[in-house]
């Protein structure tokens, strides 16, 4: 049925009024991010994965002059420059510096677990790829595409500057037609992790500063006329009404897209409008739905000018009502646990593609979740499509994280940039239901002003999943026995969540026995942290700091504190798996580690993780029980 049939099939007016409404809102998604997104996960393109040339560059050589002047300021730079990648030509020339003898490091992934010198490194590493474009990629349009760079890229193709990104865990990509030869391209990054205070997050965090290229890099190949991007909504559970709209780069007004799900034998064209944005709207009454049970996704093509983008979306509701959380209409209890990005099992550190993101779902699998919080950054794409797959929902956040610059515009911007980059290339990602602004930000007037602002802009992208963020929380003055949820975030999010550690950074594991909540909101109540440590295999009585039996003993108290909440619609204790932190050098316990997993790094269960694996059993049955 295409949309032209769907008009003859109701009332004209009816469908302009509905078309009116859910384009307008749909209008500002796509519209905002025209040329920020490139959808490129499913797109056939040339990998530069592997093997990297790598100069470590401390004082940044490279870049500036012994003036610090930077070379690229000169035309033609000099020579001095590493991204010219300069040769030896004469026996008398005098450059001090060869890829071609360089050390390697592998691409995607950081430096810090692949070379014991740059192990702590914080500062500048070059990378260079030499490669060529098969006859078969050459055609209209040749985008350079990076999952992601932490923390600064400048890129630099055949010695010219193409651009620079700042944010360490989300895509970017260029335009490098015009820029690439058919053999002997040199691709140059210089990649730069040094933290700092204006910067998204800051100075100080709980995690590893993993540096380099950590994410895939391809070269996508496109027409002239292509398909950048789209955006599938269930914008009605009761009328099974399917919304889209897609963006074509390159189109003049008026020219056709065709979106099919041969699944549910739909067929439809529309034409693009000024913006380039062709506009969908369906009732598909046989649309199975997306569940963390029946994770149902659908085939699409999107063809338009000779190309076709595919892909596979499920569709979903989540939504809200009072202190209750639905997923397509029905009450969901969010099974979860946060998780990093890090797959420390093998040594090593940022996850680098879909195996070590398997790895780790299938770790939250075994405890019976159906929820992950990524934290404390958009993750790997790899890891947001394979929990897609495996029925795992999803809580996504961008890393304003603790003391964040609030007064800063660039501050600013750069946070929105990171969540503008999450939403676009995860909006039509079934298993995300959450949009995270901030993890534990101290509360301010300026702090209100910034995360109001993202709220806005987060809603103005995507106005079907629900916002959150990890708010503040203190005890009554006058009875240090109820704890007190109670911050300015509450009114601009969906769901009200917080990060509490009784038993660990506040008082010894029975205080949970003793506490009260008192949460004045009328909305769903998550509970993003708890825990406390405990070094695998180390065995004591409970109250043995750093022993399973401590751990255990938090989450025993802890959950039977939670299920009192009302309103308690999950958690995602802190954490699923060891993980690395500058902020935990205790040798023989944390060596590097923060132990609050419930894994060891090495995949090893400890006694809290058979404490959550069976209230989830629990949780679970209750809730097949009462279908
Ligand atoms: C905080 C924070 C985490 C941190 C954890 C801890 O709640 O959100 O990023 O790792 O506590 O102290 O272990």
């Amino acid at each position: 049925m295409s949309a032209q049939d769907y008009i003859r099939g109701i009332g004209v007016k009816t469908f302009a009024l509905s078309i009116l409404i859910s384009f307008t809102v749909c209008a500002a998604c796509l519209a905002q991010t025209a040329k920020t997104n490139l959808q490129a996960y499913t797109r056939d393109a040339v990998s530069l994965n592997g093997e990297w040339k790598t100069i470590v560059d401390p004082y940044e050589n490279g870049y500036y002059n012994y003036r610090y002047k930077p070379h690229d300021t000169r035309h033609p730079p000099s020579r001095d420059a590493y991204f010219t990648d300069s040769k030896m030509q004469k026996s008398t020339d005098r450059i001090e510096y060869d890829f071609d003898k360089a050390d390697s490091l592998q691409v995607p992934g950081d430096w810090n677990t692949q070379n014991e010198k740059l192990y702590y490194y914080e500062g500048t590493v070059w990378y260079r790829k030499v490669f060529d474009i098969p006859k078969s990629k050459t055609s209209d349009r040749l985008y350079l595409y990076f999952g992601a760079v932490n923390y600064r890229a400048d890129i630099y193709l055949n010695a010219k500057k193409i651009g620079v990104h700042e944010g360490g865990f989300t895509p970017f990509h260029f335009d490098v037609t015009k820029n690439l030869k058919r053999e002997g391209n040199s691709l140059v990054v210089k990649v730069d992790n040094k933290r700092r205070a204006d910067y998204v997050p800051t100075l100080n965090t709980d995690w590893w500063n993993y540096g380099g290229i950590t994410r895939d890099v391809k070269i996508v190949s496109l027409p002239h006329t292509f398909v950048r991007d789209y955006s599938f909504k269930l914008a009605s559970l009761e009328q099974k009404q399917v919304t889209a709209e897609v963006l074509l780069d390159g189109a003049s007004v008026g020219e056709s897209v065709r979106v099919a799900i041969p699944e549910l034998k739909l067929e439809a064209s529309a034409k693009v409008d000024e913006k380039g944005i062709a506009r969908f709207d369906w009732q598909l009454p046989g649309l199975s739905l997306w569940t963390p049970e029946n994770p149902k996704r659908y085939k699409v093509e999107i063809s338009a000018a000779g190309d076709v983008a595919t892909d596979t979306i499920g569709f979903r509701t989540i939504t809200t009502q009072g202190r209750s959380l639905l997923l397509n209409g029905k009450p969901i209890f969010l099974r979860g646990m946060s998780v990093h990005e890090e797959y420390a099992a093998e040594g090593g550190g940022r996850v680098r593609g879909v195996e070590d993101a398997r790895k780790l779902l299938g770790w939250a699998k075994s405890l019976n979740c159906n929820f992950l919080r990524l934290a404390h950054y958009p993750h790997n794409e790899h890891m947001v499509r394979e929990a897609e797959k495996m029925g795992i929902l999803l809580w996504s956040e961008i890393p304003v994280y603790w003391t964040i610059s609030w007064d800063n515009e660039a501050t600013y911007q750069n946070a929105e940039d990171q969540l503008s980059a999450m939403i676009g290339r995860d909006k039509n990602r079934a298993a995300v239901i959450i949009w995270s602004l901030a993890n534990e930000t101290p509360i301010s007037e300026s702090r209100n002003r910034f995360l109001t602002r993202l709220a806005t802009k987060a809603r103005a992208l995507d106005d079907t999943r629900l916002l959150s963020a990890a708010m503040e929380r203190h005890y009554r003055d006058d009875n240090a026995f109820v704890a007190v949820v109670e911050d300015a975030l509450a009114d601009i999010v969906d769901i009200v969540s917080f990060n509490q550690y009784i038993g660990w950074y506040d008082g010894l594991p029975e205080k949970a026995n003793r506490i009260t909540w008192d949460i004045p909101y009328e909305k769903p109540i998550f509970v993003s942290e708890f825990g406390g440590g405990a070094k695998f295999g180390y065995h004591g009585d409970k109250n043995t700091l750093w022993t399973e039996e401590y751990q255990q003993e938090i989450y025993i108290n802890t959950l039977k504190m939670l299920d009192n909440i009302d309103g308690f619609v999950g958690t995602s204790p802190w954490i699923l798996v060891d993980f690395r932190s500058p902020r935990r050098p205790l040798k023989e316990i944390q060596d590097d580690f923060n132990r609050k997993g419930l894994l060891s790094e090495k995949g090893e269960r400890k006694k809290a993780f058979f404490i959550v694996r069976e209230y989830y059993r629990k949780k679970k049955e209750l809730a097949e029980s009462s279908k």
